[in-house]
């Protein structure tokens, strides 16, 4: 299977190197796209080593596409895709998806993903943000679309100390989502 997995800034970014190590122990394919945030995070060469394939982390760059397929590589990483999943979806990425913006790799490459293809999103972020109003109506607007699966935050003791709603979901619970939607 092919896991096209996007990462955003959100301090929970480093979980997803454990995401991509628990998917290659399934002997799944995966692929990471980065947005700029996520690279102050975590390094692409962590996710390059882990996942055993370059990392996108500018859609205009060229070198990316898999098995040199084509220049076009947002595209023909979208088409590489058996389910994608954003982990962790920050507040910001989250607002772009529900809007259609797609100014960076991970936005543009989500926007490229064919119809057929399972979009997983899976945010993290503040108890604060998470229960902004506009965060919100950009969830409502997501669902509206019918078009993505939420795999809810969690309510722990955040990053930042604050206790309640906004954990990543566990990796174990990640992978199980992937694991449900695989073709
Ligand atoms: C230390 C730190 C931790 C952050 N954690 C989160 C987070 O968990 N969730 C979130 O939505 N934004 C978080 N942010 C804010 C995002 O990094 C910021 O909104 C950024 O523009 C997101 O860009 P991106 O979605 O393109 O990666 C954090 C910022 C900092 C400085």
């Amino acid at each position: 299977m092919n896991v096209l997995l996007g990462v955003s800034g959100g301090i929970a970014a480093y979980k997803a190197a454990d995401l991509v190590s628990h998917c290659r122990r399934k002997g799944w394919n995966v692929r990471v796209v980065m947005t700029r945030g996520a690279t102050e995070f975590v390094r692409p060469l962590t996710f390059e080593a882990l996942s055993d394939h370059p990392v996108m982390t500018d859609a205009l760059a060229t070198g990316h596409a898999p098995d040199g397929a084509s220049a076009i590589e947002h595209i023909a990483w979208a088409k590489w895709a058996h389910v994608a999943m954003v982990a962790p979806l920050t507040a910001s990425t989250l607002a772009k998806l529900a809007t259609g913006i797609a100014d960076d790799a991970l936005t543009t490459v989500w926007l490229a993903l064919p119809a057929h293809v399972p979009s997983l999103l899976a945010p993290a972020m503040n108890t604060a943000m998470w229960e902004q109003p506009v965060v919100q109506r950009n969830l409502r607007w997501l669902d509206e679309l019918g078009r993505h699966v939420l795999v809810p935050p969690v309510s722990k003791r955040l990053a930042c100390g604050d206790v309640g709603v906004g954990g990543l979901a566990e990796v174990a619970d990640l992978v199980a989502a992937l694991e449900a939607h695989a073709p």
